[in-house]
């Protein structure tokens, strides 16, 4: 029997990942502070983005998932903000040209700060302290005063998120994300690279079309697409004091959303069936992801995707396939046949980034290009193989010029990461890597369609 939800039943659950704070007191009072402050996002919002992944779970859109792994108080800047806002804007652009059909854009944005983590503990030279899990919660120098979980975080990160949403909601809709703008949303340390220049030929061709239209008397003044933009934002709903806090019922529908950010995602260690985190996650509206990594047991995926959408309403639910370059090709297709028998309505994304990451020989920890390809290839291979959509990308990415991962077209080196590693947690896709994963897919999208159109025409004859 499925028990009643309310927005604090999680509270009764065995939960993985939580902070231990010294002073309950404090945090219960900021939770307070939290519940009165105003929502990030509207329902109605939610609902569109709902609306939109419902295209994408039908094969007739594409979801488009990006941004840091950890957002930090450090790197919040607005030219980091409006950077990575103008990758995903090309990114979009160049898939949109392979898939002919709208990308859904959500950025890991505007309050991805918490972090699961591998150990409560950190161990250096003897010393023991609390892992860091994100600026939301402690700080990461390795210090003991640092470390400790602090709650006055919880609000320094919700006053951050609103002020990124607010820039993000000013460059979706003033006038940036123009179409007519699409040459100036190129990067200048990008502008010289092979990315780089493919990326202006198509903003030439684009503008050619755009000029086209005009003529036939379509202006972006009549074309709201053309002026403007949705943008969404989303994070991994971890830290449930803080997601609660922000759960309202929504005065137009009387139901219950998570107003913190309009997709919300559990991670691949906190999503148990009995646990808090899906048993938060089940009772708001909003549409939601969840991470599927190689320990998933196919008839568990059934159950969690039914406790989450009893419905079946397509768009609710999102699965983030990070199986691993060497896993993808025989760890994903059972999942998909499960959910395919089940008759479940799901949007599949590949989130390349996760089953990836090593540590390098210098000591970081990096994923390297060719990986990531790999598991984005053998993604779309498994849908094509079982007859499915592969509707999405999810990525770990930056618009800075950051040396994270290796290779690419730039062929970041072991010995260069150290020149520009500024991640809180795991190693991002610089613009140029990001950009050249935008052109790879997009050629992949463009041979699907011609698959599907042959196919059509076939089946016709
Ligand atoms: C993440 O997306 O940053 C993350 C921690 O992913 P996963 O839950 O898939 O490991
Ligand atoms: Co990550």
């Amino acid at each position: 029997m499925v028990m009643k939800w309310a927005p604090d039943s999680w509270r009764g659950k065995e939960i993985r990942q939580v902070p231990t704070y010294p002073d309950l007191a404090a945090v219960e009072a900021v939770e307070r502070d939290l519940a009165s402050y105003p929502p990030l996002v509207f329902a109605g919002e939610a609902r569109r983005l709902k609306e939109q992944l419902g295209k994408v779970a039908e094969g007739k859109a594409f979801l488009l998932q990006g941004g840091d792994c950890a957002e930090s108080f450090a790197e919040f800047k607005a030219d980091n903000i409006r950077d990575t806002f103008k990758v995903m804007l090309q990114m979009a652009v160049v898939l949109t040209f392979g898939a002919a059909c709208p990308v859904v854009k959500v950025g890991r944005m505007a309050g991805q700060f918490a972090k699961p983590r591998s150990a409560p503990m950190e161990v250096l030279d003897g010393v023991e302290l609390p892992s860091y899990r994100g600026d939301i919660v402690n700080g990461i120098d390795f210090d003991a005063a640092v470390r400790q979980p602090d709650p006055a975080r919880l609000v320094r990160a919700y006053n951050q998120a609103a002020a990124t949403l607010n820039l993000l909601r000013a460059f979706a809709q003033g006038g940036f994300a123009d179409l007519h703008k699409v040459h100036q949303w190129n990067l200048q340390f990008i502008s010289g690279s092979p990315q780089g220049k493919r990326y202006e030929e198509l903003a030439t061709r684009i503008e050619e079309t755009l000029d086209f239209m005009q003529a036939c008397g379509v202006t972006p003044e009549d074309v709201n697409q053309l002026r403007e933009t949705d943008f969404y934002t989303s994070h991994e709903a971890l830290l449930l004091n803080y997601e609660q806090a922000l759960t309202r019922v929504d005065s137009l529908s009387g139901q219950w959303y998570d107003c913190s950010a309009h997709f919300l995602w559990v991670g691949d260690r906190t999503r148990q069936a009995d646990g808090a985190h899906l048993e938060f996650l089940r009772g708001v509206r909003n549409p939601l992801g969840m991470k599927c990594g190689p320990s998933l047991d196919p008839g568990e995926l059934v159950r969690l995707i039914e406790l989450l959408n009893p419905e079946n309403e397509p768009g609710r639910v999102t699965l983030i396939a990070r199986m691993g370059a060497d896993k993808v090709e025989t760890g994903l297709p059972p999942l998909v046949r499960a959910v395919e028998r089940a008759g479940q309505k799901v949007v599949w994304a590949c989130d390349p980034m996760h089953g990836n990451t090593i540590k390098s020989a210098s000591g970081y920890k990096t994923r390297p290009f060719d990986r990531i390809l790999a598991e984005v290839r053998g993604f779309f291979a498994v849908h094509r193989a079982e007859g499915t959509y592969a509707g999405g990308v999810h990525f770990e990415m930056t618009g800075q010029n950051v040396t994270e991962c290796t290779g690419g077209a730039q062929a970041i080196s072991d010995a260069s990461l150290g020149d520009r590693y500024h991640t809180h947690c795991d190693p991002r896709l610089n613009a140029d890597q990001a950009l050249e994963l935008a052109f790879l897919i997009s050629e992949q999208l463009k041979s699907e369609r011609q698959a599907r159109n042959n196919g059509q025409v076939a089946a016709a004859q």
